[in-house]
């Protein structure tokens, strides 16, 4: 199948696919992930075909949605992609990268994978995380949690394990210095850090107004 026509078909399945997901993972998220990464290809060298895949279908059944199984979102995607006859080098990549995009999956299950597909695809999802996007995905995911948006006597905590993390219910605040902060300097790619690194110091301005407005000194 030609590459317009792949990709087509599968932004129609994962539109379909993620008809009735939250707000953080919708359509849209993968859209942005998936421009973006069309972004990073123009400076990155890299397998335009995989990157637009794997940046597709990456969300495609979030663990969290589905009992903790890990393996539904790349098994969903490995049976989309071999119903369109895509050859088998390009569907085991991408599978590969939706394994082990997640930094948990890469480290807990030994095997670890990479390729600069994986690392593009990876900056764009994780660009989606700061800057003015990422902070309202940040008070969207505060505010469906019923979270406080700041409270001055709960300081961040960056010593939570994952289980730990998850049952929290610290403000949203909180989330930028015990993630949000930290992901520019976890960047793979050149362009990536570059793009991250301005996004970053939109959050640190956007923090001071915060405390400065939440002080009544602006
Ligand atoms: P991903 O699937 O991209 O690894 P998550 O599912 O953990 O990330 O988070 C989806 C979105 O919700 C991200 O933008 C993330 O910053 C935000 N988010 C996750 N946990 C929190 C939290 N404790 N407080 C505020 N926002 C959060
Ligand atoms: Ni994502």
């Amino acid at each position: 199948m030609e590459e317009t026509q792949l990709i087509l078909r599968t932004i129609n399945f994962v539109k379909k696919e993620l008809q009735d997901a939250e707000g953080g993972h919708d359509w849209f998220h993968i859209e942005r992930v998936f421009n973006t990464s069309k972004l990073l290809l123009k400076y990155e060298e890299g397998n335009a075909t995989v990157v637009k895949l794997a940046a597709l279908l990456h969300d495609i059944a979030d663990p969290k949605f589905h009992g903790g199984n890990e393996n539904i979102g790349p098994e969903t995607a490995k049976n989309f992609l071999e119903s369109l006859s895509v050859d088998g080098q390009t569907i085991d990549h991408v599978v590969n990268i939706i394994k082990h995009m997640s930094f948990k999956n890469s480290l807990e299950k030994g095997t670890m994978f990479t390729s600069k597909e994986l690392q593009i695809v990876q900056d764009a999802d994780r660009l989606d995380a700061i800057g003015a996007i990422g902070i309202a995905r940040a008070f969207n995911y505060g505010g469906f949690k019923n979270r406080e948006l700041h409270n001055p006597d709960v300081p961040p905590n960056l010593n939570m394990s994952k289980e730990e993390y998850k049952k929290s219910k610290a403000p949203t605040i909180n989330h930028f210095y015990e993630k949000l902060l930290l992901l520019k300097d976890k960047m793979n790619t050149k362009t990536g850090k570059k793009l991250a690194e301005e996004r970053h110091q939109f959050m640190l301005n956007y923090l001071d107004q915060f405390y400065r407005e939440w002080n009544g000194e602006s």
